[in-house]
């Protein structure tokens, strides 16, 4: 039976990046993007250099009529062996409630609804970030995070920050809260042969990552913290890191040779959490 990868995020830095080296290891890749133009782009040209068969869908994953449609094409395509989600919000990129529904109930129900299709074998590994890993979070903020498909989930975070949440607080909560996810959804795929990470990247090149550069002096110093640059000194960019260090790092993930890793958060930041740690 032919062997299926979703790829989220498809047109965006990662998303593309991870596509390529995955398109190796299965038969066929499912790719999807909210960004029309860039998916098939991203398609056509993974179409002309793999032999993989590609699809493409467009919509918003964060949408329960969208991810019905899209575990269905998946289904009908074969065996589902993995999920590679990288769509996202970063705060320069939306409102609280955007970055919520999409960078925490949206991986919640994306989880979800791929579950009935595990098999010995699949796996899902989803993008968080090293925001997960910065600053105090208190037990209290935990409990929310842990029911991200709660129906006053908006009125929760209101709660929590006593009035109108910012979108890097949102931002920064939502991930932390898809590291726990994924380290409680590795439990019930488990059970079926499956298993579940979080990916946390550090600061990489890609429209998020320069945008989010731009908008954030304090990256700068992040930059220099980080301990491992594996982006050349010739490049145009201070940001340390490049999609195919997430990509590299999604593909072992995903092969057999990971086969014992599961329900933790992978940190692919050069160092800099690490460091930033030593600061205090
Ligand atoms: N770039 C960084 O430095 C960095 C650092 C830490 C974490 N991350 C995380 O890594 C992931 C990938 O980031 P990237 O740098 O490749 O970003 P990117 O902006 O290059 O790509 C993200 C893609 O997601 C798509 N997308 C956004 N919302 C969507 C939605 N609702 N439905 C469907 N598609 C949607 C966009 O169209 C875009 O193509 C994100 O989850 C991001 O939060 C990025």
């Amino acid at each position: 039976m032919t062997s299926v990868c979703v790829v989220t995020g498809a047109a965006g830095g990662m998303g593309s990046a991870c596509a390529r080296l995955m398109a190796s290891s299965v038969g066929a890749l499912l790719l999807t993007d909210r960004d029309e133009k860039g998916l098939e782009l991203a398609a056509e040209q993974l179409g002309a250099e793999s032999k993989a068969s590609i699809s493409a869908m467009v919509g918003d994953i964060a949408a329960p009529a969208f991810l019905e449609d899209l575990v269905l094409r998946a289904s009908a395509m074969g065996e589902f062996r993995t999920l590679v989600h990288t769509a996202g919000l970063s705060p320069s990129m939306a409102g609280w409630r955007d970055i919520l529904r999409v960078d925490l109930s949206g991986v919640a129900r994306l989880l979800h609804a791929f579950h009935e299709h595990v098999v010995s074998g699949s796996t899902a590994i989803c993008l968080a970030s090293i925001a997960g890993h910065l600053g105090e979070f208190d037990s209290e903020m935990d409990a929310v995070l842990d029911e991200p498909l709660a129906e006053d989930l908006e009125e929760r975070f209101e709660t929590l920050f006593e009035g109108e949440p910012d979108p890097g607080a949102t931002y920064r909560l939502a991930k932390r809260g898809v590291i726990r996810l994924c380290e409680s959804a590795a439990v019930s795929w488990g059970e079926r042969g499956g298993r579940v990470l979080s990916l946390s990247p550090g600061l990489i090149d890609t429209e998020m990552g320069r945008l989010e550069l731009v908008n954030n002096p304090i990256k700068h110093r992040m930059a220099e913290l980080t301990p491992v640059h594996t982006l050349s000194d010739g490049s145009d960019t201070i940001l340390p890191g490049c999609a195919q260090d997430i990509a590299s790092a999604v593909e072992f993930l995903c092969s057999d040779r990971a086969s014992f890793i599961s329900g933790c958060d992978i940190r692919v930041d050069g160092g800099l959490i690490g460091a930033m740690n030593r600061l205090g």
